[in-house]
C-alpha cells in the first residue's frame, strides 16, 4: 500500500514537473529534446523535424525576406506567411484603381501572380557547429584584438573551403555570446510572387488596439509562390520560370486543436537576451523602458491629435503610428510582466545559486567568481550612458522625420559638402529619387509639433542636457523649431514640387539650400554629439560588458547542464515547443485557448479604421457558411494561443501539431508575456496564431480561391 502511494506520488510529480516550455532550440539540438517533446505528446521523431538530408520538415521552412518566416504548403511552391510580413509587397502593387490592401488580392491563375523585386526566400540546407575550427589557435595569452584577427582569418578559411566545394550560400554566426559558432548553408530564391492576401479588414483586423492582445481576431496571413528555372534552381524573375518543386511541403490539418495539445513552432526568431544579469533586466524594465515609453507617448499623442482632425493625415500617418506604437506597447507589457512575475527577484535568486555553486569549487571560483560582481559594477556605472544613448536614438534621431530622412542620405550629403560637381549632382539625384516617397506621407505640422514637444522634454528631463541643445535653445522654454519649416527650410509644405524641380534644374542651388538649412545643421549637431560624446564611451563599456557576458555564459554552461541552455535568438532557424493552453492574466480572469468568428463579429464597428468588416463576411456569418472548416459544434475558429517561446521574426512561422501537420500561423505574442525576450515565464507567456481553418475558410469560402486549397494536402485524423 505504502509503495503504491509513493509510486502515485512519483507519477503525479512526473506529470506536474514537466519542464517549462521555455527555449528556442537550434535544429541540431533536437536530439537532446526529443524525449521531452515526446513526453509532451509529440508523435514524430527529431529526425523527421530536422535532418541534413532532404525530406525533413526543415525543407518546408523559409526565411521570408530576412525579416519573417514562411512555410511551403503545396508541391507547387506555395508559401504561407503573415499579412504584416507581405504588407510591403501587397502595398507596392496597390493603387487607387487596385487597392489590394483595402480589397484583398487573389490570383485566380498562375499568370496573375505578381512578381516582387527585392523579395526573396531562403531555405536552410544544414547547420553545423564550427566552434572548433573557428577557435583554432585562439588562446588566453592573446589580446582581444589578436583573438578577433585570428577568428576572422579562421572564418575566412572555413567559408572559402566550403564555397569551393558546395554550391550554397554560407554564413557563420556566433551563439552563446561568442562561446560557440555555427555555419549555416542555405539557398536563396529570388522570384517570389504574390498569390493572395485578404483585405486589411481581415488581415489587420483590430490593428493597433488589438496588437499584442489576447483575445485576438486577426486573419494575419498572405500567400506567395516561389518560382525557379526549368531545372528547379533559383533564378531571378523571368516569364518562363516555373513554380518551384519543394523537397517537402507541409500537410495541413483541419482537425483542430484542443487545450493541452502538443505544438511546436519552426522559424527565425530575431533577438532575445535571456542570460542577462538581474541588474541589466532591472535597468531595462524600470529605467529605460519607462523613459522610452514616455518619449513615444509624446510622439503618438502628437500624431493622433492631427490624425483625428484630418483624414489625409490619418492615412499618411497610419503606418508610422502602427510601427511607433508596436514597440511602445511591447515595452509597456514587458515592464508589467516582469513586475508581475517577480522576474528580477527570480533572476537574483538564480544568481545567488550560481555564485553558491561556484563557491563550492576553488578552481571555478577563481575562474568565474568575479564575473557577476564585475558585470553589476559595469552596468551600475553605465546607466546614465544608456539613457543618453536611448534618448538620442528616440529623440535626436527618430524624433524628427526630416532628420531621419537626411541621415538616410548622410553619405551623399557629406560628400556634397566638399562641393565637387559630381558629388553635388549625385546628392541631388538621390534626393530627388527619395523625396517624393517621403513627402507622400509627410506633414510638416505633425513633425514640427512632435519635435518641439520632444526637444522640450529632452531638455527638461535629461540628467545632463546635451550642449548642442543648450547652444540652440538655451532652455526648454527657448525651444522653437518652427523656423526650420518656414523661411529657410529647404522644402516647404507649399513648395515640395518647386524644390524637386530645382533639384533637377539647378542641383547646386538646391543642395546648397539643404546644406545651409537649420535642420541640416541640427542633424549635424545631434549626430556630432552622439558620435563625438556618447558613442566612444558606450563602445568602451559595451566591449567590456560583452566580454564579461561571454564569460558569464561560459560559466553558466559549466555550472549548469549545457544541454538545457538554449542559445539566444539571432535570426537563425529555431524550434520551440509547448502546449495549446490558456492563462490567467489577472485575478479572477482566465483566458481561453481559442477565439471564433462570433468574436470577430462582436468587435465589428462599421466604418472604423480598425474594426470595420467586409460586407461579404457579415453575409457568410449570417448564413453560418463555414464550409468544412467549422468545429463540431458549428463554430469557425479564428485564433489560438500556446506556450511556445517565440519572438519577433517568428511572424509567419508555422505552428505544427504532434504529427508535424500545419495547424496555425504564428503572428504575435500576448501583451502580458512580452517580457519573454528577456525572461520567460510559462504561466503567462503565450504566442498567438491564426487557426489554419480560418486561413482556409477565408481563401476558399470568403475569397472563392478554392483552387489554392486544392493544391494543398489537407489531412484530418
Ligand atoms: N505585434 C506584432 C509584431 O511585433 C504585429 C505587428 C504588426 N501589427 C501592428 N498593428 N503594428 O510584429
Ligand atoms: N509580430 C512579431 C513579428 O513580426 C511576432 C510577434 C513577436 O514578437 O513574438 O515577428
Amino acid at each position: 500500500m505504502k509503495k503504491q502511494i509513493v509510486l502515485l506520488g512519483l507519477i503525479l510529480l512526473g506529470s506536474y514537473s514537466m519542464r517549462a516550455t521555455e527555449g528556442m532550440w537550434l535544429p541540431y539540438m533536437l536530439s537532446d529534446r526529443e524525449a521531452d517533446m515526446q513526453n509532451m505528446g509529440m508523435l514524430i521523431s527529431a529526425e523527421e523535424i530536422y535532418s541534413v538530408n532532404n525530406g525533413s520538415l526543415k525543407d518546408a521552412i523559409v526565411s521570408f525576406g530576412g525579416f519573417c518566416t514562411g512555410e511551403i504548403i503545396s508541391d507547387n511552391g506555395l508559401v504561407l506567411t503573415n499579412h504584416h510580413c507581405g504588407y510591403g509587397a501587397i502595398q507596392s502593387h496597390s493603387s487607387v484603381e487596385h487597392n489590394y490592401l483595402e480589397d484583398g488580392f487573389w490570383a485566380m491563375s498562375r499568370a496573375e501572380e505578381l512578381p516582387n523585386e527585392g523579395l526573396f526566400v531562403r531555405f536552410v540546407k544544414y547547420i553545423e557547429d564550427v566552434s572548433v575550427p573557428m577557435l583554432e589557435g585562439v588562446h588566453d595569452g592573446m589580446t582581444e584584438e589578436e583573438k578577433r584577427a585570428r577568428m576572422q582569418s579562421n572564418m575566412n578559411a572555413i567559408l572559402e573551403r566550403r564555397s569551393s566545394s558546395e554550391d550554397f550560400e554560407f554564413e557563420i554566426k556566433e551563439i552563446y555570446y561568442g562561446n560557440q559558432f555555427i555555419l549555416i548553408a542555405s539557398v536563396r530564391y529570388t522570384d517570389v510572387r504574390l498569390v493572395g492576401a485578404p483585405p486589411s479588414s481581415i488581415g489587420k483586423y483590430g490593428a493597433d488596439t488589438d496588437n499584442w492582445v489576447w483575445p485576438r481576431h486577426t486573419g494575419d496571413f498572405s500567400m506567395f509562390r516561389i518560382y525557379a528555372d526549368a531545372s528547379n534552381n533559383p533564378a531571378d524573375f523571368a516569364d518562363n520560370n516555373v513554380p518551384f518543386k519543394p523537397y517537402r511541403s507541409l500537410n495541413v490539418s483541419i482537425s483542430g486543436t484542443q487545450p493541452g495539445d502538443f505544438t511546436f513552432v519552426y522559424g527565425f526568431p530575431g533577438r532575445t537576451e535571456e542570460y542577462l544579469p538581474a541588474i541589466a533586466v532591472d535597468q531595462m524594465m524600470n529605467e529605460l523602458n519607462p523613459m522610452n515609453i514616455a518619449i513615444r507617448d509624446i510622439i503618438l499623442q502628437g500624431m493622433k491629435s492631427y490624425m483625428v482632425e484630418s483624414e489625409e493625415i490619418d492615412i499618411q500617418y497610419a503606418s508610422k503610428y502602427a510601427s511607433t506604437s508596436n514597440a511602445w506597447k511591447k515595452w509597456i507589457g514587458q515592464t508589467q510582466g516582469v513586475d508581475k512575475t517577480f522576474g528580477i527577484d527570480s533572476i537574483r535568486r538564480a544568481e545567488a545559486r550560481f555564485q553558491y555553486a561556484l563557491a563550492q569549487d576553488n578552481n571555478l571560483w577563481n575562474m568565474y567568481g568575479n564575473i557577476l560582481p564585475s558585470l553589476e559594477q559595469r552596468y551600475a556605472v553605465s546607466l546614465d550612458l544608456f539613457k543618453k544613448r536611448d534618448r538620442f536614438i528616440e529623440i535626436g534621431y527618430r524624433g524628427n522625420e526630416v532628420i531621419r530622412f537626411l541621415w538616410g542620405m548622410n553619405r551623399e550629403l557629406s560628400a556634397a559638402e566638399n562641393g565637387s560637381e559630381e558629388a553635388v549632382n549625385k546628392a541631388a539625384e538621390s534626393m530627388a529619387q527619395r523625396l517624393s516617397g517621403f513627402i507622400k506621407n509627410y506633414n510638416a505640422s505633425v513633425d514640427s509639433t512632435i519635435t518641439y514637444n520632444l526637444y522640450r522634454h529632452w531638455m527638461s528631463t535629461a540628467e545632463e542636457v546635451p550642449a548642442f541643445l543648450i547652444d540652440a535653445y538655451g532652455s526648454p522654454d527657448g525651444v522653437d523649431i518652427s523656423g526650420m519649416y518656414s523661411a529657410d527650410a529647404f522644402f516647404r509644405p507649399t513648395n515640395y514640387d518647386a524644390f524637386i524641380a530645382l533639384l533637377e534644374s539647378d542641383p547646386a542651388a538646391a543642395i546648397d539650400t539643404v546644406l545651409n538649412s537649420e535642420i541640416y545643421t541640427m542633424m549635424k549637431a545631434a549626430f556630432g554629439y552622439y558620435i563625438g560624446e556618447v558613442a566612444p564611451q558606450l563602445g568602451g563599456v559595451m566591449s567590456e560588458i560583452n566580454n564579461l557576458q561571454k564569460d558569464y555564459m561560459a560559466a553558466q554552461m559549466v555550472v549548469g547542464d549545457p544541454s538545457e541552455l538554449y542559445p539566444d535568438a539571432n535570426s537563425t532557424m529555431r524550434i520551440t515547443y509547448g502546449r495549446v493552453e490558456g492563462f490567467v492574466p489577472r485575478d479572477g480572469v482566465r483566458y481561453n485557448t481559442h477565439t471564433y468568428l462570433d468574436g470577430v463579429i462582436a468587435k465589428y464597428v462599421p466604418g472604423d479604421y480598425e474594426f470595420d468588416l467586409p460586407e461579404r463576411m457579415l453575409e457568410l456569418y449570417a448564413e453560418k457558411n463555414y464550409g468544412r472548416y467549422a468545429t463540431e459544434d458549428g463554430r469557425l475558429p479564428v485564433c489560438f494561443i500556446a506556450s511556445n517561446h517565440t519572438s519577433g521574426g517568428n511572424s509567419g512561422s508555422p505552428a505544427l501539431d504532434a504529427n508535424g501537420n500545419l495547424i496555425g500561423l504564428n503572428f504575435d505574442r500576448v501583451w502580458e508575456g512580452t517580457m519573454s525576450d528577456v525572461y520567460f515565464d510559462e504561466a503567462i507567456c503565450r504566442n498567438i496564431m491564426v487557426d489554419i481553418r480560418y486561413v482556409l475558410w477565408v481563401v476558399d469560402v470568403y475569397a472563392g480561391a478554392g483552387h489554392l486549397v486544392e493544391e494543398m494536402n489537407l489531412v484530418s485524423e
